[in-house]
């Protein structure tokens, strides 16, 4: 979601030391090699010319912090087609990029990851397009990230692979390479049996999951969708490797936004924002990747009817509405932009003023500091996905407000709405419903919002991401342990010639 420009300082050399004992040699090694679809930083072309910057999404801005004290390889996609990019260091981490052809990218990023898995793990929002080719390509794109890593992993060290991209790298992997422990997580929502099952390569998909020691979820309820399949007959019967599953809910770096929200500079600049937009106004803001899934156009709706009923005046309120470009090569993420540019259009044109907009929409990156003051400056922030894996952007808010101030309204549809029951929870794909939702949180009584607030900023603050990350690859280390000893049984049974153990 943040994206700042970054110059890269490594070099190929930077790697080598790391990447010397690797696979077969030297001692073991608690280094982590992180598997992901995106590198944390990606080349995009730009009118000055090629530049890097810090990639986009919630994956990358979770997991970056929490890498800082540990020895990190990441192994990923480097942005543009076709490019072959040198390993390379950067921020602490070494860099190993996995390159994609147009093709490529066009047949497992856009086609099968967005085009079937993204909309059917979100309750088939959109209808997925079931092609074979797509599958082939993501097929073998997964073989070509398994090798990736299988080459940067220290011998006897973990691997975490991460998101419905790579979904079958974890038994790839282990095929590869049985001396590491593989983690797996999910961002996404996994969805209910009787979605999964109209994929006609499900098992595939689910054999994939099984190399993974531990196999993490965002909420209980994806938890329970994946047990479900495991232990059913997709799973492979009773004797497959068991993965640990567990719910690990991803949350963000608490005090990095604190300390940004407490700043001098961030404080001028949300004040200048609020000056700008009216001070005496409510300021309602919608901070998301521009995706059909985070309901966007519903809360712009809601905020239609609220105005044409006179339950809000335009003069009273104003919706600023930050829309990070995203997929811009996918035909529902196009429509979607049509859609939203064309409601903000259609408030204007029927509530605006000359110099008194009732929404301000952008297209565009936000930088961080501009982020917090965003937050810092709404009285109420609308999160309002019809699906969504946990959202951070809930929890960025609540962070940011040092001052116990602002009201959440959160889908009960975000991952983030298990944790975060003191937001005020609505249900987006009720129009009235979502409406007085948003029409009770511009008139929330001081008092009780801030009651409310405090309540969030306790959980967010306690189950921070180094949390995550920590209980995640604390559950690895055990597992990965347990997975070592059933695997050197399996081995001693083999020799001598009992049943192998599942
Ligand atoms: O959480 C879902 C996810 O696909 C992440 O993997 C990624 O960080 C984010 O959305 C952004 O999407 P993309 O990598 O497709 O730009």
């Amino acid at each position: 979601m943040n994206s700042s420009e970054s110059a890269l300082a490594g070099s190929p050399g930077a790697l080598r030391t790391n990447l010397d004992h690797r696979a077969g040699g030297g001692p073991r090694d608690d280094s982590l090699v992180v598997v992901a679809n995106r590198l944390p930083v990606r080349r995009v072309r730009r009118k000055s010319g090629t530049v890097w910057e810090t990639s986009p999404g919630g994956l990358v801005s979770a997991l970056v912090p929490t890498l800082e004290r540990r020895r990190v390889t990441w192994v990923g996609w480097a942005g543009l087609k076709s490019r072959r990019t040198p390993p390379f260091r950067h921020d602490g981490i070494d860099n190993v990029p996995v390159p994609l052809s147009g093709d490529d990218v066009e047949a497992y990023y856009e086609g099968f990851s967005n085009r079937v898995l993204w909309p059917l793990f979100h309750g088939a929002l959109r209808a997925p397009e079931l092609r074979r080719s797509w599958w082939e390509a993501y097929r073998s794109i997964n073989v070509r990230f398994a090798e990736a890593a299988a080459a940067a992993a220290p011998r006897g060290g973990a691997a975490w692979i991460h998101d419905y991209h790579l979904m079958l790298v974890p038994a790839l992997l282990r095929e590869r390479r049985p001396d590491l422990r593989i983690g797996f997580f999910l961002h996404i929502p996994f969805p209910p049996e009787e979605l999964f099952a109209r994929l006609p390569w499900r098992r595939e998909l689910l054999a994939g999951l099984l190399g993974a020691d531990v196999v993490g979820l965002q909420t209980r309820r994806d938890e329970q969708n994946l047990r479900a399949l495991l232990e059913g007959t997709e799973g492979g019967g009773a004797d497959r490797r068991a993965p640990r599953v567990e719910t690990f809910p991803i949350s963000v770096d608490f005090e990095r936004w604190e300390r940004a929200a407490r700043s001098e500079k961030v404080r001028r600049r949300s004040a200048a924002l609020r000056r700008r937009l009216g001070t005496s106004k409510t300021i309602l803001l919608g901070v998301d990747r521009l995706d059909y899934t985070k309901g966007i156009d519903a809360r712009l709706r809601a905020f239609q009817r609220l105005l044409r009923e006179g339950a809000i005046a335009a003069e009273e309120a104003v919706l600023v509405q930050a829309a990070v470009p995203s997929r811009e090569g996918v035909t529902e993420y196009v429509e979607q932009r049509r859609v939203v540019e064309r409601l903000a259009g259609e408030l204007n044109g029927e509530f605006g003023e000359i110099g008194r907009a009732v929404v301000h929409s952008m297209h565009r990156n936000f930088g961080f500091d501009e982020l917090v003051a965003l937050y810092l400056a709404a009285d109420v922030l609308l999160v309002t996905p019809l699906r969504d894996g946990m959202n951070l952007v809930a929890k960025e808010y609540v962070a940011s407000r040092v001052d116990e101030r602002g009201v959440l309204v959160l889908s009960e549809f975000a991952g983030a709405a298990a944790e975060l029951t003191d937001a005020m929870l609505v249900n987006p794909f009720d129009p009235e419903g979502l409406a007085a939702r948003i029409a009770d949180a511009v008139r929330a009584p001081d008092a009780a919002s801030s009651a409310r607030m405090r309540a969030l900023r306790r959980v967010v603050r306690e189950r921070d991401v180094f949390r995550w990350a920590d209980t995640f690859l604390g559950r690895l280390a055990a597992a990965g342990g347990d997975g070592a000893r059933r695997r050197s049984r399996r081995a001693a049974s083999a020799e001598t010639g009992d049943a192998a153990e599942g």
